[in-house]
């Protein structure tokens, strides 16, 4: 959690900073700050609040905006409230040296209880201050730069981190290191600037060139220099290829669109063609994943597939798992990977471990990757940020190319990761011949269509807006699917929840007589999934259940159902497509509704209370 973003170079730093921080607060964005160097004088600025806050103070005086070197941070607490005093940056006891950090220090207590032994003084509750003060010992002690106190004070440090540090004495160099929590360096023309961030949207109108160091590395950053990588144990140098940025302004922005998640979901035809580009290929009659295609043996000899994953991401897991089971007819087991990674699970090297993350940083993910490692699991990763740990820390994977999910509920990050499981377990089920040819064929072209039957969909924004408008007072909503719109269930659920504060529940719809419908009366709203091949029948006696109970109930069928409509309050239909893809349609009117609920209650739909949009700590 968290955002970083930093400047060294020849152009005034501020707006840099300051825009860059707000392309970031996706991460965190409780409070904010920033660190100004005019080449006299350090100008710290910050706050409780968002950076718009933050922009407010330094709006008051210019001084404050003034340098060609500044560091930035919005943050997402972890040690200390959000207040003016834990925001960050810090600094440290002599006034030298500067940081943003984002992670945890789990060590930082002792560290802390050092360094008062040895006459430090703390302002703040945080970690993050205890971390400057020890580089700072550190340096004193060692008598040596800011970079060699950077590796030596991180080699003593337990935890997380991603840093930035600036030291007032050698003002032309940024010291950054990364454990658990990335760090993207922009490289300007001829080294004359850079930029440091937490990835690359703050700096991508000025440079298409970046590094991204590693866990355990630290890169210091010499103006006309060429960036040092080390590593932090040995301090042995590292050579990192520069890579080419794909990604564009036009992607990071809300291109006339009030929010990022209305865009987000309106991006997801295009998103999902991105996914299927190159990969679905109807005509040749074959699916091509390079990440399957090169270990295709151990797939086809797995004993069994186990999904880990987190939120959203675990609910596209459980699509997978429908997806895997019907289609090749191996055994899926879908974890969460907070309770995977401390369970001591039983693992062997014929499983294959799928690990599904929109931003590839999410702390309990990784962790659960590099256990399944460790017990001989092959891992394949399905992320969509490209060079993200989990890609990096996977065996093998396939990207969702989704583009920039800003927006902190997931959208068309859960239905590009359906469209990669959709393809692996296509492929599976050609490849292991679970799947006639013809049927493949079918299912294929049946894919394809989906982009389209998306973009018609999203036509009923206006049927969705007059229903969220009669429910959108209400306290508690149930979100009822079977089979393969079960985890669409959960899904609707949890968008509700996060972006306009409603408790909801997701339940498969047979399940709801088991508890659940004791909560049912006249104002409970019933959002059900009725597609007409997904146990039609069940659920309308499902449906009939809740009406008799005086439930609300809001029904999503496939176009041409007449029997539902007869009995629910509210209708929306989906276009007709084989069941097993039913849940990239029928998450589009949840997406809508709750999008459409949290405006009308004036909710921060972008940036929803206490979330984050990775969540790079446990
Ligand atoms: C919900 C949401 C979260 C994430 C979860 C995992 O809208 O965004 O539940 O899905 O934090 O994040 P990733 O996919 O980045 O691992």
């Amino acid at each position: 959690m968290c955002g970083i973003a930093g400047y060294i170079g020849y152009r005034e730093a501020y707006p840099i900073v300051i825009n860059g921080l707000k392309r970031l607060e996706y991460r965190g964005y409780d409070s904010s700050g920033v660190m100004l160097y005019d080449g006299k004088e350090i100008q710290l600025s910050k706050t409780k609040g968002k950076v718009s806050d933050l922009e407010v103070i330094t709006n008051k005086e210019e001084e404050r905006k003034k340098g060609r070197i500044g560091i930035g941070h919005t943050r997402w607490a972890t040690h200390g409230v959000p207040n003016d005093i834990n925001s960050h940056p810090h600094v440290s006891q002599s006034g030298d040296l500067v940081i943003v950090h984002n992670g945890i220090i789990e060590n930082y207590d002792s560290l802390k209880k050092e360094l008062i032994s040895r006459g430090y003084v703390f302002q703040s509750d945080t970690d993050t201050e205890v971390l400057i003060n020890l580089i700072e010992e550190v340096k004193k002690t060692e008598k040596c730069k800011l970079g060699k106190a950077v590796q030596l004070a991180l080699t003593s440090v337990i935890g997380a981190y991603a840093i930035a540090v600036f030291d007032k004495t050698k003002p032309n160099e940024l010291v950054v290191a990364r454990l658990g929590s990335p760090i993207a360096i922009g490289i300007g023309k001829e080294n004359k600037e850079f930029f440091v961030a937490s990835d690359a949207s703050p700096f991508i109108e000025y440079t298409k060139e970046a590094i991204y160091i590693e866990d355990e590395e630290m890169a210091i950053i010499k103006l006309g220099k060429k960036i040092q990588v080390r590593k932090i144990q040995n301090d042995a140098l590292v050579n990192h290829n520069v890579l080419e940025l794909q990604m564009s302004l036009e992607q990071i922005e809300k291109g006339g669109y009030d929010h990022f998640m209305i865009k987000e979901i309106h991006e997801q035809p295009k998103a999902i063609i991105d996914t299927y580009r190159g990969r679905m290929l109807p005509d040749q009659g074959m699916i091509k994943m390079s990440g399957i295609d090169d270990h295709l043996s151990k797939f086809l000899h797995a004993d069994r597939i186990i999904i880990i994953a987190c939120g959203t991401s675990w609910h596209a897991g459980l699509v997978g798992e429908y997806l895997l089971e019907e289609f090749v007819r191996i055994p899926v087991e879908v974890e969460y990977a907070s309770e995977f990674r401390y369970r001591n699970p039983v693992i062997t090297s014929k499983d294959i471990v799928i690990a599904i993350s929109q931003s590839g940083e999410t702390a309990d993910t990784l962790a659960a990757i590099k256990l399944a490692k460790s017990k001989g699991a092959f891992v394949f990763g399905v992320c969509n940020v490209v060079g993200s740990s989990i890609a990096r820390e996977t065996h093998a994977g396939a990207y969702t190319h989704a583009g920039p999910e800003i927006g902190v509920a997931s959208t068309k990050a859960f239905t590009t990761q359906i469209t990669v499981l959709s393809l692996i377990a296509l492929k599976l089920a050609k490849e292991k011949g679970t799947f006639s040819e013809s049927r493949f064929q079918n299912y294929l072209r049946t894919l394809e269509l989906i982009p389209n039957q998306i973009e018609q969909l999203l036509n009923i924004d206006a049927t969705v807006k007059e229903i969220a408008a009669v429910y959108k007072d209400a306290k508690n909503c149930l979100y009822l699917g079977r089979g393969f719109n079960f985890p669409v269930a959960l899904e609707g659920a949890l968008k509700l929840k996060e972006i306009s504060y409603i408790h909801a529940e997701g339940y498969p719809a047979a399940e709801m007589k088991h508890g659940p419908i004791a909560l049912i009366d006249e104002n409970m709203p019933i959002f059900v999934i009725a597609t007409s091949k997904g146990h039609y029948e069940k659920v309308v006696s499902n449906i009939q259940e809740i009406k008799s109970r005086s439930g609300k109930i809001i029904a999503i069928v496939t176009e041409g159902d007449t029997q539902v409509k007869e009995i629910a309050d509210h209708v929306i239909e989906i276009p007709e497509t084989e069941e097993a893809f039913t849940p990239l349609l029928t998450t589009i009117p949840f997406q809508l509704l709750s999008y459409h609920i949290a405006v009308m209650l004036d909710k921060n739909v972008d940036q929803p209370r206490n979330l984050a949009k990775s969540v790079t700590v446990e």
